[in-house]
């Protein structure tokens, strides 16, 4: 069986973290191929929330192994927090038994994160993400396979705890990195997670041989990658398709189906220009952000919301050619009187379709909308009852009244990619599939 890769569309946040959950439960393996902790995955089932930040959304499923891949920056620290509140919840200790850290992947230290809190440009997550990049691209950092060979060499510590001094002073910290601390940071990684260290490359391509289901879990969103996005303001890693295979140590012959993930509207942490953008004191962008509770999982910092901006989802179906979109959200717009989808920019008094390559010149694009009627707000329950008869009866997206099936109808031709599910509600329930597709299959229980 193939691999499937699960992306974020947007500006991240889209809430990938359920579709990946939805999909896990036909899977064997969920990968995480980018990025660290500076995603954050939300998961509902029934009263327990779960928030991830490292470790792949498959992990609900016990039959579901889960890695941490060769394309990924980890910190370590905050994923034995999460293996904890994991342990609390479940009894469970994956680590070494089904949850596995590639040896390829690079070591977020405490370095990285004070050079990352100096950022003033970005508005990065501060969870030294950009840093531990750079000190891969720069070919001295450490990666998981390195620490057994630097930790008891004490001139490469020396060496690694100099330059890492040196470039904090750089950016105004005055901290000092001691070769010694840095050789117990390590000492530690090792004892906490030896086990779980391993070749998971090699790994992921025995179980796709062997005709396993592999789920490739993106995090971010097409708009944050460093080469395709909003740069600089973007992460420092390739969010997109091309990097889910390659990230986990796979060839991309393996993928068959590639899923965006699309909120009904948009939303965007961080510096950077946004079109779409609306005012979170007051009307629909103030209705988006309470209603939906739009909040970062990661930093707690406030999202900015607009609308939904078809000009940046065609761009970011250029770059990772979509096999089905997963809208979410959508029940947060009911109660708003019209919903409006942005299908072009005005530059310089011109119309455009297509996303500037600058941020500058994207900064003063304003967005030409079209409009279409709202629909009223139902409550959790009532929109739960209607997913529930749309899987009980197979009838598809006819569950839904026909002014929300216009508007996923028009989504689906301006964008140019079917629409495979809607999420109306943050439980594994709630969310409303095309019949016959890709996500039409029985909600199933969670393992915890
Ligand atoms: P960094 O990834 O921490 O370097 O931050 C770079 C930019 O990406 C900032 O604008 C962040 O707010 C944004 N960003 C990073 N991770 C996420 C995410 O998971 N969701 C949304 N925005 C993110």
């Amino acid at each position: 069986m193939p691999a499937s890769v699960v992306l974020g569309a947007q500006w991240g946040d889209e809430g990938k973290g359920k579709a990946i959950d939805q999909l896990a439960e036909q899977s064997t393996w969920a990968v995480r191929f980018q990025g660290g902790n500076n995603a954050g995955h939300t998961i509902v089932v029934g009263d327990t929330t779960l928030k991830l930040h490292q470790i792949p959304s498959g992990v609900t499923y016990d039959h579901c192994n889960l890695v941490l891949g060769d394309g990924m920056v980890i910190d370590p620290w905050v994923l034995e927090e999460e293996l904890d509140r994991w342990h609390e919840l479940t009894g469970e200790r994956p680590e070494g038994v089904r949850l596995f850290i590639s040896e390829r992947a690079s070591v977020i230290l405490p370095f990285h994160r004070l050079y990352d809190g100096a950022d003033k440009v970005v508005g990065t997550t501060g969870r030294g993400i950009g840093p531990t990049y750079r000190d891969r691209t720069e070919r001295v950092g450490i990666r998981f396979a390195d620490i057994a060979g630097i930790v008891d060499d004490e001139q490469a510590l020396s060496a690694q705890a100099q330059r890492m001094t040196k470039q904090l002073s750089t950016v105004g910290v005055e901290e000092a990195i001691d070769s010694s601390s840095l050789k117990s940071d390590l000492q530690w990684i090792l004892d906490r997670f030896g086990t779980a260290i391993k070749p998971t490359g090699v790994m992921v391509d025995i179980a796709l041989r062997n005709g396993e289901n592999v789920l490739l879990e993106g995090a971010q969103g097409a708009m944050l990658d460093i080469d395709q996005g909003t740069y600089p303001f973007v992460t420092s890693s390739v969010t997109s398709r091309a990097n889910a295979t390659h990230g986990a140590g796979i060839h991309p012959g393996h993928v068959e189906e590639c899923f965006g993930i699309t909120k009904a509207y948009t939303t965007r942490v961080g510096n950077g220009p946004f079109p779409t953008e609306l005012s979170l004191e007051e009307g629909p962008g103030q209705h988006m952000a309470q209603i939906g509770n739009e909040y970062g999982t990661t930093t707690g910092r406030p999202r900015r919301t607009g609308w939904l901006d078809m000009v940046a989802l065609r761009e970011s179906n250029r770059i990772n050619g979509y096999t089905g979109l997963v809208v979410t959200k959508l029940d947060v717009l009911g109660g708003l009187d019209e919903l409006k989808i942005c299908v072009g920019y005005e530059m310089d008094g011109k119309t455009i379709h297509v996303m500037p390559t600058t941020s500058e010149d994207l900064a003063r694009c304003k967005p030409i909308y079209e409009t279409h009627v709202g629909f009223p707000s139902l409550s959790l329950d009532e929109w739960i009852e209607m997913a529930d008869s749309s899987r009980n009866e197979g009838t598809g997206f006819d569950a839904f009244p026909d002014v929300i099936k216009q508007y996923i109808e028009r989504i689906e031709s301006l964008a140019g990619i079917p629409v495979v599910s809607v999420g109306v509600g943050p439980d594994r329930r709630a969310s409303v599939a095309s019949k016959g597709g890709p996500f039409d299959f029985p909600s199933a229980e969670a393992t915890f």
